[in-house]
């Protein structure tokens, strides 16, 4: 691996402290990063370089999945850090910064490869790369890249916009955008479920499964985030990326060969196939709903509109569902239903993949019935791959009942998505990054289900804290004689 300078704006925020210093000294500790490498943090604040390692050193003890062995095993890997204040709109302090940065590279003799990484707010993603440019960071012999974090855009136009100005500083392979999503253990493991198993290849198709259901629904409500959330909903916040993130790498068609070129050519194919809706009737194929106090592990928790930060009036969605239709010769009848909530019955995002079932009615002369094979993946908090499938159990009469095998991946030492991620970046590998086609495509498919939402043209349901969401979103299914498997 190359060395390299690791450039982080908001080096003091929740994310750095969370995620990405665990992340890097994991890296480190397995030794997953370059020999020598150099750390440039940078925030607003004024803080010493030896405070700032202190507040590395905290998040590691604190998030990190390894432990240090010792104190010069962490001494060796802090000492990489620098602390550089910055105000993102003086050009001024860009300049001191590529300063900062070459000296490193010519203490520690290093290349001059530089990593970018924006964990700051959206609005300074356009500002922080024009200076990039004109200060002449981004003017390297070695490599450049750029690691952005959501939201891309807040909607098509903001999106497209946003792109255009990045793309002004730095080529599109340069440019990382992260969905933490495709980092995670069974996203990724979904590629090599569906593409190197022959036997679940011949049936990746809509001669064999009936439908796809893909849900990502969570306990927690809006937390501390009701600025962001409340102008976001959970149709940004989750659908509009992560969801369709998912589907993508679900319904993808096998490429001749495993590239990073390849994976994102067919993840476009099938979000370029997807059937647009009409804002009108978006109605039709989407719900959006809105939790109301309820109970959850025995104790009683507030709505949506009684949460701290959010006005008693606000329409924002906090569960979205939807029906797709991938209009691609392989996946013709076949729906895919999308759906996320906050303050739902449990914490789980899984796949489950409902087969045909030709047999159901095989065993009729018996008054039995067969059910429907099932894969389901879930990608969080288990991971996890089962099959169902009909059994005999000769324990009750020899009555037919779906069997489960179960495939479980070690959990203890796993890495963690942004491991993955932020290594893959440092490799140049761009396979589990989101490209600029497939966020304009996503966008561009939510873009008339957001008109529809601030046209009040479609009814923003209630649902208890607690619950699967709102009655309409079983609806969805019923209508195509289908339901959601495995709620609680
Ligand atoms: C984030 C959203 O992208 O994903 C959060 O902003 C959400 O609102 C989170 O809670 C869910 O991620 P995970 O990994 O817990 O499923």
């Amino acid at each position: 691996m190359e060395s390299m300078t690791f450039v982080l704006f908001g080096a003091t925020g929740d994310l750095a402290k969370r995620k990405i210093y665990p992340a890097l000294y994991n890296l480190y500790a397995d030794g997953k990063l370059p020999e020598s490498f150099s750390v440039i943090g940078l925030g607003r604040r004024e803080i010493e370089d030896e405070t700032f390692r202190g507040n590395v050193e905290q998040s590691i003890r604190q998030f990190s999945r390894r432990s240090p062995a010792d104190r010069e095993d962490l001494n060796a890997f802090l000492s990489s850090f620098r602390y550089h204040p910055l105000n993102v709109s003086n050009p001024e302090d860009y300049r001191k910064l590529l300063e900062v940065v070459q000296a490193r590279e010519t203490e520690l003799r290093l290349p001059d490869n530089r990593l970018f990484y924006l964990s700051v707010a959206p609005e300074f993603f356009e500002i922080i790369a024009r200076q990039i440019q004109e200060s002449g960071l981004g003017a390297t012999r070695g490599w450049k890249r750029l690691i952005i974090e959501k939201p891309f855009g807040h909607d098509l136009a903001t999106a497209r916009s946003l792109n255009e100005n990045l793309s002004r500083a730095f080529e599109e392979d340069e440019i990382y955008r992260i969905d933490h999503y495709l980092g995670k253990t069974m996203v990724q493991n979904l590629e090599t479920l569906v593409l190197a198993n022959p036997v679940i290849q011949a049936v990746w198709n809509k001669e064999h499964i009936s439908n796809v259901q893909i849900t990502a629904s969570e306990t927690v409500g809006v937390e501390e985030r009701a600025a962001y959330y409340d102008q976001s909903g959970a149709i940004r916040d989750m659908f509009q990326n992560h969801l369709l993130q998912v589907l993508m790498m679900t319904a993808m068609r096998r490429p001749s060969q495993i590239t990073a070129k390849n994976i994102r050519e067919e993840k476009r194919k099938i979000i370029e196939a997807l059937r647009p809706v009409a804002k009108e009737s978006a109605g039709l194929s989407v719900v959006r709903g809105q939790y109301a106090a309820g109970e959850m592990g025995g104790k009683s928790v507030p709505g949506y509109l009684d949460e701290p930060g959010i006005g008693a009036e606000s329409k924002n969605d906090t569960f979205v569902a939807a029906r797709l239709w991938i209009d691609h010769p392989d996946w013709e009848g076949v729906p895919f239903y999308l759906r996320t909530g906050k303050r739902m019955a449990a914490k789980s995002t899984r796949i489950v993949v409902e087969f045909k079932n030709p047999t159901e009615d095989l065993y009729s002369a018996k008054n039995e019935k067969t059910s429907p094979n099932l894969l389901i993946i879930e990608i969080n908090p288990n991971e996890k791959i089962s099959f169902l499938f009909n059994g005999k159990n000769s324990r009750s009469d020899g009555l037919i009942e779906p069997v489960e095998m179960n495939f479980r991946a070690d959990q203890s030492e796993l890495p963690e998505a942004y491991e993955r991620l932020i290594s893959d970046a440092l490799d140049g590998d761009s396979t589990f990054f989101a490209h600029w086609n497939e966020v304009e495509l996503a966008w561009q498919w939510v873009q008339p289900v957001l008109e529809a939402f601030e046209e009040g043209l479609l009814p923003l349901h209630s649902y208890a804290a607690g619950s699967n969401g709102p009655a309409a979103s079983d609806k969805l299914l019923k209508e195509q004689g289908h339901e959601w498997r495995l709620d609680p």
